[in-house]
């Protein structure tokens, strides 16, 4: 929770809860979030500033994965306080002059929101007064086809994501929905998933004796079972 400078109460969003709408001018025109997406996986994250090395590096990235996350049914709206034109200036730098690891002529293709007023920032709880008061720390919500916020991440200013990770909590997010199952530590299509507990010794015991869908229990609070790759990437249209 944090006090504004109105001393009204910004409560910020947390997993479980339904991902607070707004309406913004984008890079791709103006959006209604999370009502324009409906029926969609959305991936909203913020970046500190326009222009800054880190945050070029960062939408390079997200850009050359823009097809697997089209693929995932995942739209990808970023943010920043910055205004419009420096957007669509920075867009176009990066798209003209910047070849990064072997990435270039990259054309970011989904909305980057202005937040000149910070309003979608504290909404969301992108601004952390602790790292800075005038810009967003990295911040990425992963947010369900039901529009509920399913995970949160924040780095602060100094620090590039990981893309790859971020494409794996979605997939595995996805894949968790699909089979009724939870994902254990480092979790990858092809790996064992977890039987959610029973509730119950007796049904718990009854299934560490069973050989049925190869399920493997190390106690009765921990079973495992194979899912297959291949039916990963059917489920997920990967
Ligand atoms: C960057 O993206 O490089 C950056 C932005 C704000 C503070 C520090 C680094």
């Amino acid at each position: 929770m944090e006090t504004n400078n109105n001393n009204t109460v910004n409560v910020m969003p947390r997993i479980g809860d339904t991902a607070p709408a707004f309406t913004a001018k984008t890079t791709q025109g103006e959006i209604n979030f999370p009502t324009d997406y409906k029926g969609k996986w959305k991936i909203l994250f913020s970046h500190p500033a326009d222009f800054t090395p880190v945050c070029t590096s960062e939408f390079m990235t997200f850009g050359s994965m823009a097809e697997d996350f089209e693929k995932l049914n995942t739209q990808l709206v970023g943010l920043s306080v910055d205004g419009l034109y420096s957007h669509i200036a920075w867009l176009r730098t990066i798209k003209e002059k910047i070849d990064w690891k072997g990435m270039k002529d990259m054309e970011i293709k989904f909305p980057l929101i202005e937040d000149i007023t910070m309003n979608v920032a504290k909404l969301y709880g992108m601004i952390q007064p602790g790292e800075s008061t005038t810009s967003a720390v990295r911040a990425v919500f992963f947010i369900d086809p039901q529009d509920k916020i399913r995970t949160i991440m924040y780095y602060p200013l100094a620090l590039g994501r990981n893309f790859d990770e971020i494409k794996r909590v979605l997939i595995a997010l996805q894949a968790a929905d699909h089979f009724g199952v939870a994902m254990p530590a480092d979790w990858r299509p092809g790996d064992e998933v977890i039987v959610p507990t029973a509730g119950s010794c007796g049904v718990a015991k009854e299934r560490m004796q069973s050989s049925e869908d190869e399920m493997h229990c190390y106690d009765w609070f921990f079973c495992t079972k194979k899912l297959n790759k291949e039916d990963v990437e059917k489920a997920l249209n990967l």
